[in-house]
């Protein structure tokens, strides 16, 4: 090992050397989306800003789709990062999977490119191969869609092949199962109907069972994993947790997905089923707070790596809010016939994908950052210790604030569009020219600005921390 605080990467595994390139382009990525996300915020402020130069859905689709893209570079970083030190042997096939890192940037970049360079045309079968698919968030066109299944396939292999190869632990088996499930879900979103219900029926396969079953799970592997880390919790305690959470999540998860079959012509049926399940899936949310908040507590909350731990409370606390509390608050059918589609769906899709994916994915970035610079100290009195405090206070407050201007403004659309106007085109209109709803859009600005203030600084800080550390990092308080 070289000297404490510098950046090596002797101090990595050769999964963790790949796993810090995955993770560097997802936080480039988080950037983007930032970045396009205030392009979109402030369209809604003055609509004819860069109007027909970057149009206001191009925007939209970079933001969310960038959003997205890190975040699965960031998964897919975290489950290279603990695949050696989980399987006890060197990568199966880590070339190949060198190699399609490579590849799946590059298309990453060609994708965006032609989505910023071609904004507008016909929609023909050449568009759905070359430019876009137009469905949202997977608006990627088919040839990526292909080369996607390619590059995760080879991430499949690596991860399988080398737990065969060396031990499975109960954290690889469910990795490795949900990986099966996460992936094969995506090829859900790609086949072509000209019937708008079946193919809205089809997407929601990839987007409500990604973010409400597969990736929660994928999160539960990694929060696993990330508190054996930080906090020294033993193995068998997270592992029997993650079996309870996963049980659960499948199981109100799976069937939760009628919360998008209400209005979408699809049989009555899914109004019970989906106001059903659904309302029961805010359980296994409470149980991983329990978790996360019982395990530190254990701990005395002495723990390796403050960001680290920060950022996992942070994940534990936003998924059951901002996932639990917020989805929870519309997914009744009673209630959702009025809030459908306003800002309400927007103030939650913020606050969750914000509190379950982002968070767990920063907490990786520090845990990363202190294992590369030598497992260098990361606990109390930290030098430049303002840095992580600050950011991680604008992040959090820029997007609470951005979640309660959006739902003010949803409030609003679904009492005077929805309420009172009964869903005419007119009431659509009133609604979005009240007052109200103007105020919601103007402050979600406000504190979407802080909130790319937060992200400069999280960046700083990542490229600062431990660098001028000397002192090796609190042992984690060992096995139990
Ligand atoms: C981390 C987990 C979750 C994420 C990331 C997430 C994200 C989202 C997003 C982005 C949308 C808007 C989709 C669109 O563009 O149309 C949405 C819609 C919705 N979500 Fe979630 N969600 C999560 C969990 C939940 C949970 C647990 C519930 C229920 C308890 C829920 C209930 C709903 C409902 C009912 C809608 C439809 C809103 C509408 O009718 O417009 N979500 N979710
Ligand atoms: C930095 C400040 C941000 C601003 C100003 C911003 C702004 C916006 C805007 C204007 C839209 C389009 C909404 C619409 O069509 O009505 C949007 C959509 C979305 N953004 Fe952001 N955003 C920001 C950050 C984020 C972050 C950090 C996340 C998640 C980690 C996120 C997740 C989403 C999602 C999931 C949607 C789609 C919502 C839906 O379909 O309902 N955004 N954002
Ligand atoms: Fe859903």
């Amino acid at each position: 090992m070289t000297a404490l605080g510098k950046l090596d990467s002797a101090n990595l595994n050769g999964g963790q050397k790949l796993a810090v390139k995955y993770f560097s382009v997802a936080l480039v990525l988080f950037g983007a989306q930032v970045a396009f996300g205030l392009l979109a915020g402030l369209q809604y402020l003055m609509p004819d800003f860069l109007y027909g130069v970057l149009d206001f859905s191009i925007n939209r689709m970079v933001h969310i789709n960038a959003m997205v893209v890190w975040m699965l570079f960031g998964f897919i970083g975290s489950v290279y990062w603990m695949l050696e030190e989980e399987s006890g042997i060197p990568i199966v096939g880590l070339k190949f999977g060198n190699l399609i890192f490579w590849i799946f940037t590059l298309a990453v970049l060609v994708v965006v490119a032609v989505y910023l360079l071609i904004q507008v045309g016909p929609g023909e079968q050449s568009t759905i191969w070359l430019i876009t698919e137009g469905r949202e968030y997977i608006e990627a066109p088919r040839w990526a869609d292909i080369g996607i299944v390619v590059c995760v396939l080879t991430v499949f292999y690596n991860v399988a092949a080398t737990f065969a190869k060396g031990k499975w632990t109960g954290i690889g088996g469910v990795l490795t199962l949900d990986m099966i499930a996460l992936f094969a879900i995506y090829m859900a979103g790609m086949f072509y109907t000209a019937n708008i219900s079946i193919d809205q029926y089809w997407w929601w396969w990839v987007i409500h069972l990604w973010v409400e079953a597969t990736w929660e799970v994928m999160v539960g592997c990694i929060m696993a994993y990330g508190l054996m880390t930080v906090l020294g919790t033993s193995r068998k305690i997270v592992e029997t947790w993650l079996y309870i959470e996963v049980a659960m999540m499948f199981g109100s998860g799976i069937l939760g997905i009628g919360h998008h079959y209400f209005w979408i012509g699809t049989p009555e049926y899914w109004l019970s089923i989906g106001g059903f399940f659904s309302a029961l899936e805010p359980i296994p949310l409470v149980a991983m707070v329990v978790h996360a908040v019982f395990d530190s507590g254990v701990n005395k909350m002495r723990n390796t790596n403050h960001p680290a731990m920060g950022w996992l409370i942070a994940q534990a606390f936003g998924n059951f809010f901002g996932a639990g509390v917020w989805g929870f608050m519309h997914t009744l059918p009673q209630i959702n016939l009025y809030t459908h589609g306003t800002q309400w769906s927007a103030s939650h899709g913020h606050l969750a994908f914000f509190g379950a994916y982002a968070t767990i994915n920063i907490a990786f970035f520090y845990i990363v950052m202190q294992k590369w610079r030598g497992n260098v100290w990361m606990s109390g009195g930290l030098f430049g210790g303002w840095k992580w405090k600050w950011s991680m206070l604008l992040l959090n407050l820029g997007m609470v604030g951005m979640t309660i201007g959006m739902l003010v403004a949803g409030y609003e659309q679904s009492q005077i569009e929805r309420a009172i106007e009964g869903s005419t085109w007119s009431g659509f209109f009133a609604a979005q020219s009240h007052v109200w709803f103007q105020q919601g859009m103007f402050w979600r600005e406000v504190f979407g600005g802080m909130f790319a203030v937060g992200y400069i600084l999280l960046v700083w800080d990542l490229l600062t921390i431990g660098k001028r550390e000397t002192r090796a990092a609190l042992s984690a308080s060992g096995k139990r």
